[in-house]
């Protein structure tokens, strides 16, 4: 893409955003609250569990209860995600030269901040509140091999999260056996997330191609292992023992280690993320795996 492009995108983009710019932020979609047995919360091929022995002992009510604590987990994972990128989006805004470049930044940290509202105004309406932060603190390898790699990983590894969410955003906006409450949350997310998505592409095609030449293959494999293993643990984190639990699974790690392990989860790891693992192959920085194994 031609710099020209690009700074058209941008300014695009950021018109994009102050025209959706809500006055204050939304609040919980309204409308009654289903029983959580009553219907499906999450499309059910997409549960973690779909196709694995635990799924095949549950019944219709304990696999739409788990739909239901699926979906906490999911928003839950995606406010402490949210804030972990705010966080990272804040230390770099002070550096950002290009004023295009900068104004989208504010944009991008308002509406992830909106997002962690409507996500935990979810949770705590239908749930009593969110499940605590299980992920781990990941080491920026990368980073201190070279500065600039730090920001190629950063902006790597939201656009991994962002997409892999997104792939679920969508596919839940779209199905009817939704209650709309649980639909407009993830149409909402997903109308912010397509601007990110195209922002987080260009902003890793500028510092692909003003750093690479110069990063050592030293590096460039770092930063491909790092990004790999940040997208596995993603995946990983969609498998909730917090969800398990609250559905009264027994053993619920076992159950979380063999639905890792499952050919039918091999398959929705394909789905969810050869679209974004495409992006980086064609940027010059394939980091893929293109198969969940190992992330038992
Ligand atoms: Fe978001
Ligand atoms: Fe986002």
């Amino acid at each position: 893409m031609r710099a020209a492009d690009g700074g058209d995108l941008l300014a695009r983009l950021n018109r994009a955003s102050e025209r959706q710019r809500r006055p204050q932020p939304e609040g919980a979609p309204d409308g009654p609250t289903p029983r959580r047995a009553a219907c499906w919360w999450s499309p059910p091929e997409l549960i973690s569990l779909a196709g694995t022995a635990a799924w095949e002992g549950m019944d219709e009510a304990a696999r739409r209860r788990l739909s239901f604590w699926e979906t906490v987990a999911f928003f839950s994972l995606n406010v402490h995600n949210e804030r972990r990128l705010v966080t990272g989006v804040l230390e770099r805004r002070g550096r950002i030269e290009d004023p295009e470049v900068g104004a989208y930044l504010d944009h991008f940290a308002r509406e992830e901040q909106e997002h962690t509202a409507l996500f935990e105004a979810f949770c705590t309406r239908h749930a009593g509140g969110t499940f605590p932060d299980r992920a781990l603190a990941f080491p920026e390898a990368a980073g201190r091999l070279d500065p600039d790699a730090g920001d190629l990983l950063f902006f790597g590894r939201v656009l991994l999260f962002e997409d892999l969410v997104d792939r679920f955003n969508v596919a839940c906006a779209l199905d009817a056996r939704l209650p709309e409450a649980v639909r407009d949350v993830h149409r909402r997310h997903h109308r912010d997330e397509a601007r990110h998505l195209l922002f987080g592409k260009e902003m890793l095609r500028r510092l692909w191609s003003a750093h690479h030449p110069r990063l050592s293959e030293a590096t460039r494999a770092a930063l491909a292992g790092q990004l790999r293993g940040f997208l596995l643990a993603a995946w990983r984190d969609l498998f909730s023992v917090d969800a398990y639990r609250a559905v009264g699974l027994e053993r619920p790690l076992e159950v979380r280690r063999a639905a890792l392990a499952s050919p039918a989860a091999a398959d929705r790891f394909r789905w969810a993320t050869t679209r974004c693992l495409g992006f980086f192959a064609e940027l010059g920085l394939p980091c893929g795996p293109t198969s969940p194994e190992g992330a038992s």
